[in-house]
């Protein structure tokens, strides 16, 4: 078995790459490690002396960046650990769906309804944090546009008490008629509606003003037109107190494991720039119509916006 006590990450890197460029989907690449939890304190008088230390985050860190699963750890010793990383299948991803009907592309027997978003600390720090930035306690009736199977509206009626909850009145819009069956059996309350219509042709529908506009994950889904539509929705669908919140994915769904990265069509890495333009459009507009912005999360980046002397 491979022995990487007091080797340097570089040294490290270069083994694991190699490694795993030779397995196969699903197989492991064992080594031996020195326990992170016996770090040994740096010796400030002879750095040199002090050996290299990777913390738990650390090894956490290289699986997912070697595209690997990180499997648990099993101590040998006291001070030595059998480390084992799984390589995932790249090919096993939401992204990559044959779906037919692509209104069924995120639909409940689909790879995407296996995810459990609001389970990855990641996602569900950085979107509480975005709709208590948005007052949610004070908003009175909260539009989600791409709802999916209702995650979104289960994580509020986590944070708000029952009074709350009952008070607002919540409208969820998704093009998939699995979803939103899913999503109408999990919120039979009264407050709570859902339409299966395209995000594209919502003046058909009968929705009033909302003063919270959420989504997450979908305006920049193929099929929508991002820029006229997000403006179109502030114009039309926001109240003139109301806030935003947008979350765009920073990271891809392989093989059961969020990898943190914007997918890119023209890469084979994970790259930024479309991601990145995007919201820099928003934040602009919204700045230019009296929105203070924030742009916050990881993994999935979150937009909040919220009128400038408003509620
Ligand atoms: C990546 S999923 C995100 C779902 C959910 N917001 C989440 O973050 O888990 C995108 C969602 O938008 C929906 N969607 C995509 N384009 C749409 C459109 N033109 N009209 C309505 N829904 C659409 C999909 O069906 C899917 O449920």
């Amino acid at each position: 078995m491979k022995r990487l006590i007091g080797a340097q990450l570089w040294e490290i890197t270069n083994w694991l790459e190699a490694e795993i460029s030779k397995a196969e989907m699903g197989d492991t690449v064992g080594f031996v490690i020195p326990n992170p939890d016996k770090r040994v304190d740096a010796d400030n008088g002879n750095p040199q002396n002090t050996p290299p230390y990777h913390s738990w985050k650390a090894w956490s860190d290289l699986a997912e960046l070697l595209y690997c699963r990180m499997l648990t750890p099993q101590p040998l010793n006291d001070n030595e650990v059998l480390l084992r990383y799984q390589k995932l299948d790249l090919s096993d991803s939401f992204h990559q769906s044959r779906e037919e009907d692509k209104r069924e592309k995120y639909g409940t027997t689909s790879r995407f309804a296996t995810i459990q978003k609001n389970e990855a600390p990641s996602f569900l720090f950085a979107f509480r944090r975005a709709l208590l930035q948005a007052r949610i306690e004070a908003r009175r009736t909260i539009l989600d546009l791409g709802i999916n199977s209702g995650d979104e509206f289960d994580m509020i009626r986590k944070l708000l008490d029952s009074d709350h909850w009952q008070q607002m009145q919540f409208i969820g819009i998704d093009h998939s008629p699995s979803a939103i069956e899913k999503a109408q059996a999990r919120f039979p309350e009264e407050n709570v509606t859902f339409h299966c219509h395209d995000i594209n042709h919502l003046n058909e529908l009968p929705i009033p003003k909302a003063d919270l506009l959420l989504s997450i994950g979908t305006l920049q889904s193929p099929g929508i037109d991002f820029k006229p539509l997000f403006m179109s929705l502030i114009q039309n669908y926001l109240t003139k107190e109301g806030a935003v919140i947008l979350g765009f994915p920073n990271c891809r769904w392989i093989d059961g494991e969020m990898i943190y990265g914007a997918k890119a069509p023209n890469y084979a890495f994970p790259e930024m720039s479309l991601v990145i333009k995007d919201i820099y459009f928003c934040k602009k507009y919204l700045q230019q119509h009296r929105f203070r912005v924030t742009i916050t999360g990881k993994d999935y980046l979150f937009l909040t916006a919220t009128k400038i002397g408003g509620r």
